[in-house]
């Protein structure tokens, strides 16, 4: 297929710049980020997004989950937009790409449409999704989850933080983003979202661009263990009803599980919290994670089962009160088959080479599918390391990956 000019031309050190200037708020000693949601570093991600936005001409609305949504208007004022985004929340030690990419590349295809005076038939829109990565509450994706008709807005407004001492509604208050446009409520042409791979495939394959097919399902739980409080000094071993210890064994436990199972999922314990946690105290109470993956439905279920049985049945063994609750489940999703092959054939007029992905990852995508034709477009990032500060991708793969979103987004929306 011969190459054909691409319809504007995206500026690769302008995205790069972005990227760098984005990460210097909520930078950590390693190289990374830590901007997790609704915090004062989010709102002032959020507000430097904000000025990007108008000055490259958007119309900028903040709906009630707090969702930032700037929009490039299309000659055709009444078609349905098409969408593009992703999150600028990170992990308390993350990286500076893996969300930041994809709502900055976004931009750049704005900016990049705007410098070559191109207009769309269809209108354009990026979005900055609330609380991508959950650190704080539930399990996130909860505001796409809106946007996208999976949770009631009451359900994301009041969901408590892991303190229990705040909700998601009053976070977005007190830093300015609770927004009154409705969340959600609209029709969507499509929504394409551009990602770092967060897995070694592209790397490994030499190849700057992917094109994902689907990810796999999720289902989180909380555990709470009790046990009783006692002195480390006189309460003897076999009195003991020590919340901690249950804990970790049932931690290694689904460990054994997991590495047992063919074919495998993914299963972390990535949050412990012990009371009182002095250390001369027997631990009375402890409360932690699980975060189960597998792009098998049915797999998926038949594990979570026996998680559950375990944890119940390590309680009982040890005299240990237990209570386990889901914290949020999302079945393996695929992408739109013509949303792929849209990406597959841009890469070709591009002349990028481009494999077949699958996405290990969870994304705001994920909820969209549910609700518009959705397509993914990753590219490798180093050593497929992610959720750790050493995050690293290439400035070409970034740009060769923003290119291909300005081709597809313009593909759909056509030009007026
Ligand atoms: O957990 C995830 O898969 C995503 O990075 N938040
Ligand atoms: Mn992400
Ligand atoms: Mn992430």
């Amino acid at each position: 297929m011969a190459l054909s000019p691409p319809t504007a031309q995206v500026n690769g050190d302008r995205l790069w710049h972005s990227l760098l200037e984005m990460a210097k708020i909520g930078a950590t000693p390693g190289g990374g980020v830590g901007r997790i949601a609704l915090t004062d570093l989010d709102r002032a991600g959020r507000d430097l997004f904000a000025r990007w936005c108008r000055e490259a001409g958007l119309e900028l609305r903040v709906d009630r989950m707090g969702n930032m949504i700037a929009r490039r208007p299309g000659a055709d004022g009444m078609a349905a937009p098409v969408m593009t985004g992703s999150h600028l929340d990170s992990q308390p030690l993350g990286g500076r790409f893996d969300g930041a990419y994809g709502v900055l590349a976004g931009l750049e295809v704005m900016r990049a449409l705007n410098d070559a005076g191109v207009a769309t038939c269809a209108p354009l829109e990026l979005v900055n999704w609330t609380d991508e990565e959950g650190v704080r509450f539930a399990a996130g994706v909860v505001a796409s989850g809106v946007f996208a008709g999976r949770f009631d807005l009451d359900y994301g407004l009041n969901l408590p933080d892991r303190a229990g001492t705040t909700t998601m509604g009053a976070e977005l208050a007190r830093i300015g983003y609770a927004g009154d446009a409705p969340c959600g409520g609209y029709s969507v042409a499509a929504f394409f979202e551009a990602h770092i791979e967060q897995g070694p495939v592209l790397e490994q394959a030499g190849l700057p661009v992917g094109a994902v097919l689907g990810a796999q399902g999720q289902r989180c739980f909380a555990v709470v263990v009790t046990g009783e409080e006692g002195h480390a000094g006189t309460l003897p071993m076999r009195l003991r009803r020590d919340a901690l210890v249950g804990a970790t064994r049932m931690i290694d436990g689904l460990n054994r599980l997991a590495l047992a199972t063919d074919p495998p999922p993914v299963l972390t314990t990535g949050y412990l919290q012990v009371q009182p946690n002095s250390r001369n105290t027997v631990p009375g109470k402890a409360t932690f994670s699980i975060d189960l993956r597998h792009p098998d439905d049915a797999m998926l279920a038949n594990l979570a089962g026996k998680v559950e049985t375990l944890c119940r049945e390590a309680a009982a063994r040890d005299g240990l009160d237990i209570k386990f609750q889901e914290t949020s489940a999302r079945p393996a999703i695929a992408f739109d088959p013509d949303c792929i092959e849209a990406v597959r054939r841009a890469a070709k007029r591009l002349g990028l080479g481009c494999g077949d992905v699958h996405s290990g990852a969870g994304h705001d995508a994920c909820n969209l599918a549910r609700a518009t034709p959705t397509g993914m477009i990753f590219v490798p990032c180093e050593g497929g390391i992610s959720h750790n500060e050493r995050e690293a991708a290439r400035p070409e793969d970034l740009a060769a990956g923003c290119q291909l979103l300005l081709e597809v987004m313009v593909e759909r929306a056509g030009i007026a």
